[in-house]
């Protein structure tokens, strides 16, 4: 169906050929989680902004932005995939559902009220369907700059910098960071603008303050489950946390912070040193500073025990009561948990879709997939539009499933050795957070997806 207009938290958006956001994710618009009081992302927003004193926290920015803010103000090149439709909600094509929070550094830099701020917000991603996904999820930024007015004041500057890194508060924990400072393809010094020694500076102060951070919030939980006889936070295993390079077209150099978790490395952050250009366009070509953004589920899923995205979309008391005690840290209690019932839909892809068939490799059974999290960053070669892009096939079943379905992924891609005609096979997971799902409301999903994905991408079901 397509409609003239999207109406958004009360407001008209003109639709056009761009517009791509579904009827299930306006649903969830404006339900301001990080702000709900004792919600517990909004306990986890809570405790990283008191690591940050003195900051000015922004906390209630609505969601629709325009491309302009989302990608073009960060410097974001014209094909960068994170741009396309298959990533991105679309309300039009001037205006999207921002991809991270990142959308408003250029005009809270440009307003520039404090040196230092943090914000936290929804943000909107066509994703994989796993239980650490979700098409909303929430993230916050946060920055620092200093004022560095021209250039006979750099020592000045230098000085400054060093001077709120001796008073950082010091932790004892041993974190790897293999990383050289510069990496000249990818992570450069900006050695137009900053002299290695200030970009280091800002480097060395934003990761000290970013494991602050990290140490703090894991060894009070910790501290907190012990004494009232819990497990602890990182479930018997001594925190540890590392620093991998990273990529970011608003920051360089950037890196990941990545904290161990049940036997694999978990991105947390990422963050960089703020890409001059953008503090120009904002207006201020007289500061420096660092840039973060952190994937507030990932760490709330991690200091509760959360094990699924979806619990925190919940209305059902027996999740939100658990987090309305004085103490914010307390383990989540899973209560039932219901049957999976498992589902496989097999096709062929139609001739034409033999080409570029696009499926964010390695699938979405890979927990990897950037939470804090990056943009996507492979190629899709430009201008061939995808026929059939595993995103959409996300979609619809999310469309259909609702909330009853936890996990999606390929088990099988076979190209016929005859005709060359490719056929996926993908097992979709039903599964209730609420209740236990009868086999016939299963079936009913399930047809009802099989026929979706004949109606709109042309597949044969085999
Ligand atoms: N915007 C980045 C993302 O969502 C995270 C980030 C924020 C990185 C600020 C660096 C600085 O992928």
């Amino acid at each position: 169906s397509t409609r003239k207009q999207l109406t958004i938290a009360g407001v008209d958006y003109p639709t056009d050929s761009w517009t791509n956001v579904p009827r299930a994710i306006l649903s969830n618009y404006g339900r301001k989680l990080h702000i709900s009081q004792h919600h517990p992302l909004a306990i986890t927003r809570q405790l990283i902004e008191s690591r940050f004193v003195g900051f000015k926290n922004h906390n209630n920015l609505p969601g629709v932005v325009t491309v302009d803010q989302n990608f073009d103000s960060l410097g974001f090149a014209p094909d960068h995939p994170g741009r396309s439709k298959t990533d991105t909600y679309y309300v039009n094509e001037s205006t999207l559902l921002r991809t991270h929070t990142t959308a408003h550094e250029r005009d809270i830099f440009r307003d520039n009220q404090s040196d230092g701020w943090t914000l936290a917000a929804d943000v909107y991603r066509r994703d994989a369907v796993d239980r650490s996904h979700y098409p909303i999820f929430h993230q916050m930024e946060g920055a620092l700059t200093w004022h560095r007015p021209n250039f006979s004041s750099r020592d000045a500057c230098l000085d400054a910098i060093k001077d709120s890194l001796r008073k950082l508060p010091k932790h004892d924990l041993a974190v790897e960071d293999p990383n050289p400072p510069f990496h000249p393809d990818h992570n450069p010094l900006q050695e137009k603008y900053h002299s290695p020694e200030e970009a280091e500076a800002v480097g060395a102060h934003l990761k000290r303050s970013l494991e602050d951070v990290v140490v703090t919030i894991f060894t009070e939980a910790d501290k907190a489950l012990a004494s009232a006889g819990q497990a602890s936070s990182t479930e018997q295993e001594p925190l540890k946390v590392r620093w991998v390079e990273a990529f970011f077209p608003h920051t360089s150099p950037s890196w990941e912070l990545e904290v161990w978790w049940r036997g694999d490395w978990l991105e947390v952050l990422g963050c960089g040193v703020i890409d001059q250009p953008l503090l120009i366009r904002a207006n201020q070509p007289d500061r420096i500073g660092w840039a973060f953004g952190i994937g507030l589920e990932r760490i709330a899923m991690l200091l509760f025990g959360i094990p699924d995205i979806r619990l925190f979309w919940s209305k059902d008391e027996r999740f939100l009561r658990q987090f309305r005690a004085a103490d914010p840290y307390k383990r989540f209690q899973p209560f039932s948990k219901h049957p999976a019932a498992p589902r496989d839909v097999a096709f062929w892809l139609p001739a034409s879709a033999q080409g570029p068939v696009v499926a964010d490799t390695p699938a979405s059974n890979s927990s990897a997939p950037s939470p804090a999290g990056g943009q996507r960053t492979e190629t899709v070669k430009a201008g061939v539009e995808p026929v059939f892009h595993e995103n959409d096939l996300m979609e619809v079943v999310r469309m259909i499933a609702g909330d009853a379905v936890e996990d999606v992924k390929l088990i099988d891609d076979f190209t016929h050795p005859k005709n060359q005609r490719r056929s996926l096979c993908y097992r979709v997971e039903y599964r209730s957070l609420e209740r236990t799902l009868t086999a016939e409301e299963v079936n009913a999903m399930h047809e009802q997806v099989c026929s979706e994905l004949v109606g709109r991408f042309n597949v044969e079901i085999r």
